[in-house]
């Protein structure tokens, strides 16, 4: 079943909608790092605001313990809100109550406003049902639709992503609607060769998405900090890098399954090993057999992988079709250990077909690299979210959108 989407919706001129964003972005400081995420639902707010819809914006920032939170207050995002939209986006100091209703009802057609971050209010992540129920009822009985916009959430069910557009009329945003179908080209009809490319810290945090790509791609490409525990799957000593000892078995057992499938498994033959993790740390680059051979010895730890793999790395994106991206290739932070990031994100951007840079750290990879968003098919702002999305999960924010995963045939 296909999203309801906003086309659908009913005339908005002088109704009030509930838009919930994911405007959940870096921080350092107070000061946003990496304002892509706003930027992806404007046109949704737009769209909302031309047709005479007074627009109340609703996000999460961080993972607050609550108001007292104050440095996760959405006051910046607010602000960033207001200067890419060229109007005006008070921030309401609340999530519920008095403050937020007396706000909502001074609205104008065409006008928005800001909620506090909704996690500030502890029944919006709540384990209880009927506490997230509670909550998304009071906003119910305040706004006459719902839009949901904010892609990089729908796989958390949570109040304002999954019980209020449960009990009010609700559709999906332009991001979403595009999110989505993105994603449906990897999930249902990628044109090969398919090559994914898979990086950043934890293995443990892609086991799930490895295992169903496994019977779909014809490549996949592993770096980051994730790759010393498959390094160490077959038999190599990787010093003092990341490794998850606990899973060492699990993996082997997908190298077993790639090769059984035909997946080329492409992995770097060479490492930028470090004496510490820092950004001035004195580093020698190492072939993978010889990880512990360097002036370290076995203190050495990996930090980016080296330039043999990166040359690798690219003609195997460069040779195909469809890409998906999810995950830094070393510690792209660190300009000394950024080599291998950027040559898989350059190797992107000459992808014929469609090429997609799976959210969180990468998309704010590729935007520190200096790489413009036009430069790729499709940059998600949905880590998590693409990532579950692809493993087939249950995603709580489309499914009560009427959106249902393509059953497997
Ligand atoms: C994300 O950054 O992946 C989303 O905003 C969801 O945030 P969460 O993992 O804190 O729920």
């Amino acid at each position: 079943m296909a999203l309801t989407t906003l086309e659908e919706s009913l005339d908005l001129d002088g109704r009030l909608v509930f838009l919930r964003v994911d405007a959940n972005v870096p921080l350092d400081n107070g000061a946003i790092t990496d304002d892509g995420r706003i930027r992806a639902f404007l046109p949704t707010l737009k769209w909302l605001t031309e047709r005479g819809a007074s627009v109340v914006i609703a996000s999460h920032l961080g993972r607050p313990q609550g108001p007292e939170d104050h440095h996760l207050s959405a006051a910046p995002v607010a602000a960033r809100t207001s200067e890419l939209a060229g109007f005006p986006v008070p921030l309401i100091p609340g999530v519920t109550g008095d403050v937020v209703w007396s706000a909502l009802e001074e609205m104008k057609p065409g006008e928005a406003v800001f909620l506090e971050n909704l996690r500030f209010d502890a029944r919006e992540t709540s384990k209880e049902d009927s506490a997230r129920l509670e909550l998304a009822m009071e906003w119910a009985s305040h706004v006459d639709a719902c839009v949901v916009d904010g892609f990089g959430v729908v796989h958390r069910k949570q109040a304002s992503v999954y019980e209020l557009p449960r009990i009010t009329p609700s559709y999906a945003g332009f991001l979403v609607e595009k999110e989505v179908d993105v994603l449906e080209q990897l999930t249902s009809r990628p044109e090969r060769p398919y090559t994914v490319v898979l990086g950043g810290s934890k293995v443990s945090d892609k086991l799930g998405v490895i295992e169903a790509l496994l019977p779909t791609v014809d490549r996949l490409i592993i770096g980051g900090g994730m790759v010393f525990t498959v390094l160490a799957a077959q038999g190599h000593a990787v010093g003092k890098s990341l490794l998850e000892k606990d899973h060492i078995e699990i993996v082997r057992g997908f190298l077993d399954l790639a090769s059984k499938l035909g997946v080329e498994i492409v992995l770097p033959t060479d490492i930028v090993m470090a004496d510490s993790f820092s950004p001035d740390a004195s580093h020698v680059t190492l072939p993978i057999d010889q990880l512990e051979h360097g002036p370290q010895g076995a203190d050495a730890l990996g930090l980016d992988i080296g330039e043999e793999s990166s040359k690798t790395f690219q003609e195997a994106i460069e040779g195909s079709q469809t890409v998906f991206w999810n995950g830094p290739m070393g510690v792209f932070e660190f300009e000394a250990f950024s080599k291998g990031t950027r040559a898989v994100a350059e190797a992107l951007t000459t992808v014929k077909g469609l090429s997609v840079v799976g959210g969180g750290d990468s998309a704010a990879a590729v935007r520190a690299l200096g790489f413009a968003d036009n430069q790729f098919g499709h940059i998600s702002t949905g880590g998590g979210a693409s990532l579950e999305f692809l493993e087939g999960k249950h995603l709580p924010g489309l499914e009560i959108l009427g959106w249902q995963p393509p059953v497997a045939p």
